[in-house]
């Protein structure tokens, strides 16, 4: 099966949310029970899918895409608002029904919802049989089988170090030219309004050698693109030690960007998420000098306000931020820019709001993901902060900011119209199979005309048209 998929690393990309995988190509292996997942959240808990696969085939699962073909049901979950947990729940009562003609079918939940809810889900909400936490993949195996005896199979430890690293992941319903790579796990950052440092844990990051192990043979498998992944890439340290091996120098994150860019100059590097106050000028030199790192940069900014900034212990201010936009723009002229933006945080007025509204009308965001505030139970905001902006105040900001950055995406393609881009091509356009689709180094997608060129090769692009989410171009010699 050869889907195409708009490979986003971000949990925004609804059209990604929930979606079920099965290995791109069969291994020709004889598989004694098949297994089923759906994942929701951002692009770590789809890489963890991948994770999650390579340690059930070891085991002798093999992936399905077809749910009622399948011994085994995982659905790997976010927490990161409550619309999330809600259409998790409600597809694992789909599930759970499932059981009353398939008494032996295990259900289970992984990722952040698991670590959140505990046994709670299965005490009681009885919705499942196993819980397994982001941090506890490798016992799957045996809880598999304690859950297949009628016992509860729970693991929820956080762990200060596993990153796994030594596992090769097995990729899930890939197009075989971008693929995932998770630098780091969890997040040290407290921001008050987010869930993620209580469901993924303390943040540790993955021995620099295995990672560029793995990008080497995704490589060498023909993939032409890698996407450095972890909620806060500029914080990666690698200290080399004993068991970690050989390194002189702490190895930080611009250090491991030009080991990956050094693969080979057609291999494409992206990378996410950036933090404001960590990303450095040696980070954005080391992508200047090197033509394989995709001049396309994730800064969520969250609000435009100081004030609800220090509220939401962000550790910037609005001119702080402002401040590294500039200097981006100043060593990387042409680099695309996003963010991440949430309205009606706890005690946010109507002048708040329009700052945030007029940072953005600075940065002409290429592209923003865009949240009203969710409440969520246990983090700092939750316990200090009345949710105080009511429902229809947070979505008529949300409509507002929504419409602004409408009128500036679609300026910033208009802008893009005559000029020549590098394209690496993701397979057929999504209207047909006569054109292909891909994107340039700014993250933009682009559509073309076929003629013979083939998926994972790149092209330059002439672009004659757009849409406020596509460019439309020709090839050129
Ligand atoms: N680590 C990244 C960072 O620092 O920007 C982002 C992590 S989070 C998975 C993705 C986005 O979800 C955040 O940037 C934020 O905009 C949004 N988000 C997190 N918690 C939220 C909440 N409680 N309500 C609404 N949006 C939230
Ligand atoms: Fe959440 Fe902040 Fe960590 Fe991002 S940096 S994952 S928003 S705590
Ligand atoms: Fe990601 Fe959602 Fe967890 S955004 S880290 S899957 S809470």
């Amino acid at each position: 099966m050869d889907t195409l998929l708009n490979i986003n690393t971000k949990e925004h990309d609804e059209k990604r949310q929930g979606e079920a995988f099965a290995p791109f190509v069969s291994d020709g292996n004889e598989y004694k029970k098949l297994f089923y997942i759906e994942s929701y959240g951002c692009a770590m808990n789809f890489a963890d899918s991948e994770v999650v696969a390579s340690i059930l085939h070891k085991n002798g699962f093999g992936a399905t895409l077809q749910f009622e073909n399948a011994d085994l049901i995982l659905v790997n979950t976010c927490s990161i608002r409550e619309k999330a947990e809600a259409t998790v729940r409600k597809r694992l009562t789909e599930f759970r029904k499932l059981k009353k003609a398939n008494p032996g079918l295990i259900v289970g939940v992984l990722g952040c919802m698991a670590e959140r809810l505990k046994e709670k889900f299965i005490e009681q909400e009885k919705l499942v049989d196993l819980v397994v936490g982001p941090d506890a993949y490798r016992s799957l195996p045996s809880l598999i089988e304690e859950a297949e005896t009628g016992q509860k199979a729970v693991n929820v430890l956080l762990s200060r170090d596993e990153t796994y690293a030594d596992i090769a992941p097995v990729r899930l319903n890939s197009n075989g030219v971008n693929a995932f790579v998770s630098i780091m796990r969890g997040c040290n950052n407290m921001c008050s309004f987010c869930v993620v440092p209580f469901t993924r844990g303390r943040e540790r990051s993955r021995e620099a050698g295995s990672v560029i192990a793995e990008c080497k043979s995704l490589f060498e498998d023909g993939y032409r693109e890698v996407t450095l992944l972890g909620q806060n890439v500029d914080s990666y340290h690698w200290v080399g030690d004993e068991s970690g091996g050989g390194y002189e120098e702490p190895v930080t994150f611009a250090n491991l960007l030009e080991q990956v860019a050094l693969i080979s100059p057609l291999l494409r590097v992206r990378f996410s998420t950036s933090h404001p106050k960590d990303i450095t000028d040696e980070v954005l030199f080391t992508m200047a000098r090197y033509d394989n790192i995709c001049n396309y940069i994730h800064l969520p900014v969250q609000s435009g306000s100081s004030r609800i900034l220090q509220l939401m212990n962000r550790t910037y201010t609005r001119e702080w931020y402002v401040a590294r936009v500039n200097r981006i723009r100043e060593i990387l002229p042409d680099a695309g820019l996003s963010t991440d933006m949430i309205t009606g945080f706890c005690t946010e007025t109507e002048e708040d709001h329009q700052q945030s509204l007029s940072l953005m009308e600075y940065c002409k965001y290429d592209l923003a993901y865009m949240y009203f505030y969710s409440q969520r139970p246990g983090t700092l905001a939750a316990r200090r902060f009345e949710d105080d902006v009511p429902e229809e105040v947070k979505k008529r900001r949300l409509q507002e900011m929504v419409e602004l950055h409408r009128r500036n995406t679609l300026l910033s393609m208009q802008r893009d119209v005559g000029k020549t881009f590098k394209v690496l091509i993701e397979g057929f356009s999504k209207k047909t199979p006569e054109e292909l689709q891909g994107r340039n180094d700014q993250n933009k997608v682009v559509v073309f005309p076929k003629e013979n060129f083939k998926k994972g090769e790149y092209v330059s692009v002439k672009i004659t048209a757009c849409t406020a989410g596509t460019l439309i171009g020709t090839a050129v010699i």
